[in-house]
């Protein structure tokens, strides 16, 4: 989506989370409100709807008195994604680009402007993020980054890079396509957004990782025993600790997490360590909100 495409997100609300399953289809919402529909997001007795240009969800919306809508925002994608400059970036060997047009068919032997890329032999990562989180600029994502790439530096930690990883809240993908660019070969990524997974399926598409990196809608919890010697976990503290009650990071290889605030790190640590008590904690980052780190089983 391009900055200045105008966003119309609907907000409405039922008595119950099940109550908002008819938005969900059939018919597919693609299919019901046609090509000005973007996306889906529940989140508890709430959904959020998003439509490109001024759409107007009024006559579908009078068949179902029960909703109530809550809001109505319209603002432009830009001051959606918090004014966030889809610029191209660089942590390490890894190459963010953004890829403004989508619906052209991708040439990974081309870069921005059509110029070959010859800078590197990691190819760039194309990332659409529609309405997802995680376009590479954020503090925690880029922490992850930088992490994965420490993690996959040939011989850097002295132990062999994992081959597969679990990526636990998805988002964009960005970092399920990072590790699988840097060299795993088999990455499953999960997050509970249907917006997020769609936007991640795009992307992997985007740069023809698809066969490699898969994405699936669920809750991450669901997924504490899915396979993977690495997980990525960009996700909550609460998140975290149910991953940590579920054994999650049992038989692993390594741990690469972010998400938690700066009070909050300590908390995590110090109960991922009653838990795991041969853990070596490689690599960590703080900022004055933030703190991410890369762990090693
Ligand atoms: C901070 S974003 C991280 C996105 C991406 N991994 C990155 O690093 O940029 C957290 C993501 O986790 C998802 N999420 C939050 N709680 C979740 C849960 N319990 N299960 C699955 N996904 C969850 C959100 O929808 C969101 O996409």
């Amino acid at each position: 989506m391009r900055p200045e495409t105008i966003l119309t997100i609907y907000e409405i609300r039922a008595a119950a989370a099940k109550d908002l399953d008819f938005l969900g289809g059939p018919p597919e919402p693609e299919e019901r409100f046609g090509s000005d529909f973007r996306g889906l997001h529940f989140e508890a007795d709430f959904a959020f709807l998003f439509f490109v240009n001024d759409y107007d969800l009024g006559p579908f919306l009078s068949q179902y008195p029960f909703v109530e809508v809550k809001q109505i925002h319209r603002l432009r994608y830009d001051q959606w994604q918090d004014g966030a400059t889809m610029e191209p970036m660089s942590v390490g060997p890894i190459k963010i680009w953004p890829w403004f047009e989508a619906s052209q068919t991708p040439n990974l032997s081309l870069g921005l402007n059509n110029q070959p890329d010859l800078s590197s032999d990691c190819p760039p990562i194309y990332i659409d993020p529609g309405l997802a989180f995680g376009f590479g600029g954020h503090p925690t994502t880029k922490a992850c980054l930088g992490f994965l790439a420490r993690l996959y530096r040939p011989g850097a930690l002295g132990v062999k890079s994992p081959l597969t990883a679990l990526d636990l809240g998805s988002g964009t993908g960005i970092l399920a396509l990072a590790a699988a660019r840097l060299g795993a070969n088999s990455v499953l990524g999960v997050d509970h957004s249907h917006l997020a997974v769609r936007s991640a399926q795009r992307n992997a598409e985007l740069n023809a990782l698809n066969s490699q990196v898969k994405f699936e809608r669920g809750l991450a919890q669901d997924y504490a025993k899915a396979p993977g010697e690495l997980v990525l976990a960009n996700m909550p503290l609460f998140v975290l600790k149910d991953l940590l009650d579920l054994r999650a990071f049992d038989k692993r290889s390594h741990l690469i997490f972010s998400g938690l605030l700066a009070s909050e790190g300590d908390t995590f640590l110090d109960l991922l360590t009653q838990s795991h008590k041969a853990l070596k904690l490689v690599d960590s980052q703080r900022d004055d909100r933030w703190v991410s780190g890369l762990v090693e089983f």
